[in-house]
């Protein structure tokens, strides 16, 4: 078996959190027989230094044709003062688009030695285990018209959130067949008390419902919900909103899990490859010296393996060698300890070897 996977470790943390990853991938490969080629490629502020713009055809072309993308993070101070399509953020956003990743999943788990680590009770984030799917490519972030005109106390600025029901029904049942497998349960996140989108997106979500009668569908309003994330996330099984409620909520689910650095995420679309990367920036605080916390690119491994190259043994093996390496106290500073980026990695490595040996190297 063969994998070939572009790799775009764009700016601040994100070479050293996808470098740690890909050693982990490759790790695994070597050990179960997979022939991987990884293939690096210019994003973001990167890009825009050495080829003038956020994402060169070449990266987008090199990204369709792969069976897998790992992106670190794009974006940071030194391109900030950039606009329009020439922002960081905008390369990001034509990737997705351009891959046509609508489905955002983003695994919320605490692990219960961090449990202790967070900001919020123990008790309260004990237990969590969620999954937030997140519209990618829908909504505010590319909703027309977009516009700013005029000047002075004139000037005028409009975004628009923009949703067919199409776009709505096919990220809902990625979450429904994800409740499916899991708890039964569903929690549609939206604005409709509000929002004429929402209103679209709550009917859309209960026609659906009647084609998974074994999943219990409710829906939410986002400010509540937003509470309820803090207050009880234990409860919370799937949860699916559109792009803009998605990535706030995500970075507040962050802290339950004692960390941005800890939260992976895997973009689908309707096959072809998937995108993953972690939940968090280019952390430009921290960047260069080594400390970044890798779990999240780590665990973004493990969704790869899962739902690119189909290989949940290796998927889940790589989720219990991280389980190991948290429970036998190896950690970054954001959570508490004192090891680097690449230490971690290697205990990582180390721990999955041990895994996949137990389990028989699955070849
Ligand atoms: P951020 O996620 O980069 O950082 C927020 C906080 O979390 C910082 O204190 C940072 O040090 C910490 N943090 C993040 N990742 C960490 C890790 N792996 N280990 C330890 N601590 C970590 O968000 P920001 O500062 O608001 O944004 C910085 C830049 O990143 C902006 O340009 C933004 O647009 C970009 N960004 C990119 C992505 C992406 O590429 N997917 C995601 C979010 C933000
Ligand atoms: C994320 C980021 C991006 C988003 C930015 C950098 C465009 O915050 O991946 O969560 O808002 O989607
Ligand atoms: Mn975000």
């Amino acid at each position: 078996m063969g994998a070939h996977v572009v790799s775009l470790p764009g700016d601040g943390v994100g070479p050293e959190v996808t470098g740690v990853a890909l050693g982990v991938l490759s790790t695994v490969c070597d050990e179960a027989g997979i022939d991987l080629e990884v293939e690096e490629r210019l994003v973001g502020g990167r890009a825009i230094d050495e080829a003038g713009l956020p994402l060169p055809s070449a990266t987008l072309d090199a990204c369709r044709g792969a069976d897998a993308v790992l992106l670190g993070a794009v974006g940071g101070p030194k391109w900030d003062h950039l606009r329009g399509a020439l922002r960081c953020e905008a390369g990001l956003l034509g990737l997705r688009r351009g891959m046509g990743v609508f489905a955002n999943l983003r695994p919320v788990r605490v692990h219960p030695r961090l449990a202790n680590h967070t900001t919020i009770r123990p008790e309260v984030v004990r237990g969590t285990d969620m999954v937030i799917v997140r519209e990618l490519t829908g909504g505010a972030y590319f909703g027309e018209p977009r516009e700013r005109s005029g000047t002075g106390p004139e000037e005028i600025a409009r975004d628009s959130t923009v949703y067919t029901a199409a776009e709505i029904e096919r990220v809902a049942r990625i979450a429904f067949a994800l409740a499916a497998g899991r708890r039964h349960h569903l929690t549609s996140v939206d604005k409709a008390n509000v929002l004429i989108t929402s209103q679209l997106w709550r009917d859309t979500v209960t026609r659906l419902s009647a084609e998974y009668p074994e999943v219990t569908l409710e829906h939410q309003l986002v400010d509540s919900f937003a509470m309820r994330l803090v207050q009880r996330p234990a409860g919370v099984d799937v949860v699916v909103t559109e792009n803009l409620f998605g990535d706030i909520l995500s970075d507040e689910a962050g802290v339950l899990a004692g960390s941005l650095g800890m939260l992976p995420s895997a973009s689908l679309g309707d096959g072809g490859a998937g995108l993953y990367e972690p939940i968090h920036g280019s952390a430009p605080d921290i960047a260069g010296r080594g400390i970044a916390n890798p779990y999240g690119a780590i665990l973004s491994v493990a969704l790869l393996l899962r739902h690119s190259l189909r290989r949940d043994d290796l998927a889940l093996a790589v989720e219990a060698a991280v389980d190991d390496c948290i429970t036998d106290g190896n950690l970054s500073a954001d959570v508490g300890g004192s090891l680097g980026t690449e230490a971690i990695g290697a205990a990582v490595r180390e721990s999955v070897v041990r895994r996949l040996a137990a389990a028989g190297s699955p070849r």
